[in-house]
């Protein structure tokens, strides 16, 4: 190999290594960023990710007032669109035909304009429920 070859040879080989470990922390930043920032939990199985958030703030992620302030007061509020109102308890209990089991299960699968979950699609059924007794006093 003549000089010349041997002085490009030699920095081509450095910059393909470069290349490739530039790459491979490429890639392991983009994995770190495309993490979730929960993990997803499967009915009936053990989450621990929830828990730990749980179990960090003192029982409870978030409170019935945190899910009705981000998610039902928009609508409940105000009475929108004929949603019974916050604290309206006879408007809620004429409702209340099937209890609050038969309320949560409206609040799950949506009803006319109440969108499915209040829009709280990360809410679990018990979180629901504490939003619908908050809101109604039943
Ligand atoms: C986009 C507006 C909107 C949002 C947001 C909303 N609701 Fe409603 N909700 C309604 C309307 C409208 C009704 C009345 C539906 C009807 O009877 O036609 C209703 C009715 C209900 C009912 C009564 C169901 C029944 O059986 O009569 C429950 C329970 C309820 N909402 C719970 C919630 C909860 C819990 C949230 C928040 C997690 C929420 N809603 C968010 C509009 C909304």
């Amino acid at each position: 190999m003549n000089l010349i070859k041997k002085m490009l040879v030699a920095p081509a080989a450095v910059l393909a290594l470069w290349a490739v470990t530039a790459q491979a922390t490429t890639d392991e930043a983009i994995a770190e960023r495309l993490k979730p920032v929960g993990e997803v939990c499967i009915m009936g199985e053990e989450c621990k990710g929830v828990g730990a958030v749980a179990v960090a703030a003192g029982g409870a992620a978030r409170t019935a007032d945190d899910i009705i302030a981000a998610h039902c007061g928009a609508c409940h509020t105000p009475g929108i669109l004929d949603a019974p109102k916050v604290g309206d308890t006879a408007a809620w209990q004429a409702r209340a035909t099937n209890g609050i089991d038969g309320l949560l299960a409206n609040a799950i699968s949506g009803l006319n304009s109440m969108p499915p979950k209040g829009t709280c699609n990360d809410c679990s059924d018990d979180e629901l429920r504490a939003a619908i007794e908050k809101m109604s006093g039943l």
